[in-house]
């Protein structure tokens, strides 16, 4: 897998992503991590859980990856790793996930979480261990007017999104539970420079959470 530890690209191997794996109780594997602040305040929170940043664009993640992968003493974060991959094709050999987050995602990120691109869901579910909790954060903007990738879904909403986003997901073994409109203290609790920016240009940021289980045992 293709780890970013600032300017450098560093192959990392699935022995070593192994054996990082196993010194911490959870993972929590961000998709479409954008410049990387999310994981950076997750894994300064969780200590005891790996947090993997991953986005198929790599520049943006550089400032994050150099503050995480300093010397412990100076800042740097044994628990973090930011790797740069499209959703699409994750790298071989990352397993174990506990906890996956999409935050705010767009274009055939989007596409894929809204049950378009099946193949993407189920590869991430095949990351994921069993009964992992997910949280996909949807920016509702992206339906005033709808964008391209929305398709034909129309905007979810609290009382619509189980019952026409749910089929598809769980056709990939995310079992979709529920979905809620987050306040402005939800959003900012998130740490994303995305909800920061979409907040600074418009009065209001309507985003939809939806949170469930993938791989459910029960
Ligand atoms: C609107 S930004 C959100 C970034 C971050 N989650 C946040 O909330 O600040 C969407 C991100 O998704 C990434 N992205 C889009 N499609 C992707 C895909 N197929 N695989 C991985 N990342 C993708 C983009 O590169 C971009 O960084």
């Amino acid at each position: 897998m293709r780890r970013i530890t600032g300017k450098q690209v560093v192959d990392l191997g699935p022995t070593e992503f192994a054996d990082l794996r196993a010194q911490y109780a959870g993972a929590v594997l961000d998709v479409g991590t954008g410049d990387g602040k999310h994981p950076l305040h997750l894994a300064r929170a969780h200590p005891d859980r790996l947090v993997i940043g991953l986005d198929a664009a790599k520049d943006n993640l550089r400032k994050a990856a150099t503050k995480a992968s300093a010397n412990p003493k100076k800042g740097g974060l044994a628990n973090l790793i930011y790797l740069w991959a499209p959703a699409e094709q994750l790298p071989a050999g990352l397993t174990g996930i506990t906890e996956l987050h999409v935050l705010m995602p767009w274009g055939s990120l989007l596409r894929g979480v809204l049950g378009s691109d099946p193949a993407m869901l189920a590869g991430l579910a095949a990351a994921c261990g069993p009964d992992a909790a997910f949280l996909i954060t949807l920016n509702l903007h992206a339906w005033r007017p709808p964008v391209p990738e929305v398709g034909e879904h129309p905007e979810p909403t609290p009382e619509s999104a189980v019952e026409d986003l749910g089929p598809a997901l769980a056709a990939a073994g995310w079992r979709l539970d529920a979905a809620a409109y987050l306040g402005a203290d939800e959003i900012a609790a998130l740490a994303t420079s995305w909800t920061r920016r979409l907040n600074s240009s418009r009065d209001q940021l309507d985003v939809l959470a939806l949170t469930g289980v993938i791989n459910p045992s029960g």
